[in-house]
């Protein structure tokens, strides 16, 4: 009997012991908080009507859809390349891709949509965040 409750008792300290080890971890090895990775940030400009403006090096576009502006990633959604934007719809050189001005895929093979990026319009700049 005696036995019996000196195990009880160890048992009863290594769950309590696990389950602070645990707190205690978990606290020390939680995945570090993400923060948006800043893609473009720029002098605002007026983005043109019907029109888009584009940013090479960031690989980001800013186009007109009426009176909304939306920020596109211009990386093809099939393998990568950097998807050119004509007044009308944007296309991939590498295969021929064609997205309209929403990133919708027109024709492939991309099979997905043009990534659409975080636009935050302050006083007097563009930020797209991914
Ligand atoms: Fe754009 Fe292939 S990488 S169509």
């Amino acid at each position: 009997m005696e036995e019996t409750d000196r195990k009880r008792r160890r048992l009863v300290a290594a769950l309590i012991a696990a389950a602070g080890a645990v707190f205690f971890l978990g606290r020390f090895f939680r995945p570090m908080s993400r923060t948006a990775e800043v893609r473009l940030d720029v002098p605002r400009e007026p983005v043109p009507a019907d029109g888009a403006l584009v940013y090479a090096r960031s690989r980001v576009a800013l186009v007109r859809d009426g009176d909304r502006i939306q920020a596109l990633d211009l990386s093809c959604t099939h393998l990568g390349c950097t998807v050119t934007v004509t007044p009308t719809e944007l296309v991939c050189p590498c295969h021929g891709s064609r997205f309209d001005l929403q990133g919708q895929v027109l024709e492939g093979p991309a099979q997905r949509p043009l990534k659409k990026l975080t636009l935050q319009e302050t006083e007097d700049r563009w930020v797209v965040t991914a």
